[in-house]
């Protein structure tokens, strides 16, 4: 079969270079954003006086039947139609006949695929914090559920402080938010149409790239004809939210791996969201969070490669850009089912208060509030740091908790120690006593729900009018 742009050849292409060539197989995603773009693309050739009404028409009523035949199955795609854009310019040929000759005016596909993928990714970024908000929606249920209980703080993967359990939960809602907030970013800033860039420098004829803009929802027209067709900058944002995203869920996901372990025995994860062993009939794994901390890799892998593609192209289109799709869908796809899979593993674990329990009495979890204590007690936080570190040197060498010291052994320490002076340093005391903006307490973290629902009922509504419009 003769390509589209077959007229100064002589020879067909030689199979394997077809083959090779072709991005059919990666870029069918993109037809209903094609065929979308057309329609827009056509419309304003019509209002324009470029084609007639009566053609426009035309070429919209075959547009539509391909689309219709490409999702009955009825239009099988062929690396013989190199790319999606060639693939549906022939079809409607064969549909309508000449007039189809026509719908490629003053367009290339050098910007026809970026109008395509700008059209997708809003899409899918829509989808995206869609789905980010289901996931914030589980944790601001869970932090509110544990809001009260007590587990181990962790720095080095060492004892050091008590926290709740909600707490913890709105470290990881804040970063689940700033995921969010930067998809929005990355959504305003490719808010921009590049249709009728044409291939590189504009054209002659008299097009109307605002009226295509405000047709396909972008908020207006890209500037510059050269850069529209070579930037790929928005699809590099989106890999990059989308690294950082994955590296928050694989570090929560890691959490969830030593959380499940005997050693810890924190969590109860629920069986469907775990899998057994072929041999080993005790087995009980956690590897939907193993899986996702895996996934992390791919993401990575698909912005470095994207980056990489990039590096020293000259302007404007250059072949190697066909190579921006496939890791871009890898990471939709990837960031995608990670969220779900990850928000779904949440809602249906619980926390062991009986196991975590055991774990509050290790490693002096109190010990910096105690010397806290001493700091109110007029003594300098540098000196209050030392002698609770003698009180846990003692401690170690009996097995004591600090809170077990008699009178007679703290005057050892310094003569300005007594029980006395220590004050109320249970572990529930020191967690309740965090009460600095931003700190653990209960009360705190409860304030850090209430602001939590407040943006969160924002986005939603935002969402909503988003809808409407
Ligand atoms: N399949 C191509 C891509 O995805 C479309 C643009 C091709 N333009 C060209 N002049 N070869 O990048």
């Amino acid at each position: 079969m003769k390509s589209l742009w077959s007229g100064r050849f002589e020879k067909e292409m030689d199979s394997a270079v077809k083959e090779f060539n072709a991005s059919i197989n990666v870029c069918r995603r993109l037809y209903r954003e094609d065929i979308r773009g057309s329609i827009a693309h056509v419309t304003m050739l019509a209002k324009q006086g470029i084609v007639s009404e009566k053609e426009k028409d035309d070429i919209i009523g075959g547009l539509k039947n391909i689309q219709k035949k490409i999702e009955s199955g009825e239009i099988v795609f062929t690396v013989d139609d190199e790319d999606i854009h060639m693939g549906i310019e022939r079809r409607l040929t064969a549909e309508i006949g000449e007039t189809g000759k026509k719908l490629h005016t003053a367009r290339s596909r050098n910007d026809q695929c970026q109008i395509d993928m700008r059209l997708y990714l809003k899409k899918e970024i829509s989808d995206i914090i869609n789905r980010l908000t289901y996931l914030e929606e589980i944790i601001l249920k869970k932090a509110e559920t544990y809001a009260d209980s007590i587990t181990v703080g962790f720095t080095h993967l060492q004892h050091a402080q008590p926290i709740t359990i909600g707490f913890m939960f709105m470290a990881y809602f804040q970063m689940f938010k700033r995921d969010i907030e930067r998809l929005q970013d990355t959504y305003e800033r490719m808010d921009m149409s590049p249709l009728g860039s044409c291939a590189l420098a504009g054209t002659t004829l008299p097009i109307d790239r605002q009226m295509t803009a405000q047709l396909l929802g972008f908020s207006a027209p890209t500037e510059n004809a050269m850069d529209s067709v070579s930037d790929r900058d928005y699809c590099l944002e989106f890999l990059s939210d989308a690294s950082i995203s994955m590296m928050h869920l694989s570090r929560w996901a890691e959490e969830f791996v030593w959380w499940n372990s005997q050693e810890f025995s924190y969590i109860e994860i629920d069986d469907s969201y775990c899998t057994g062993s072929s041999i080993m009939p005790q087995k009980k794994n956690p590897d939907m969070a193993e899986l996702i901390r895996g996934k992390v890799g791919r993401v990575y892998g698909d912005l470095m490669q994207l980056l990489t593609v990039m590096k020293g192209t000259p302007l404007a289109y250059n072949k190697d850009f066909q190579e921006d799709k496939e890791s871009l869908f890898d990471a939709v796809d990837t960031w995608k089912v990670s969220i779900n899979i990850f928000a779904d593993m949440l809602k249906k674990t619980t926390f062991r208060m009986d196991q975590i329990e055991k774990h509050l009495s290790r490693g002096f979890l109190n010990a910096t509030d105690i010397a806290e204590h001493l700091v109110k007690n007029d003594i300098p936080f540098r000196e209050a740091h030392a002698i609770v570190g003698k009180m846990v040197k003692a401690c170690e060498k009996k097995g004591f908790g600090l809170e077990e010291l008699s009178d007679e052994e703290l005057r050892r320490i310094d003569c300005r120690l007594s029980r006395d002076i220590l004050g109320d340093i249970s572990i529930k005391a020191c967690v309740n006593a965090r009460m600095s903006f931003g700190g653990t307490s209960p009360r705190e973290v409860r304030r850090q729900i209430e602001a939590g629902v407040e943006w969160f009922e924002q986005l939603i509504e935002d969402e909503r009018r988003q809808e409407e419009r």
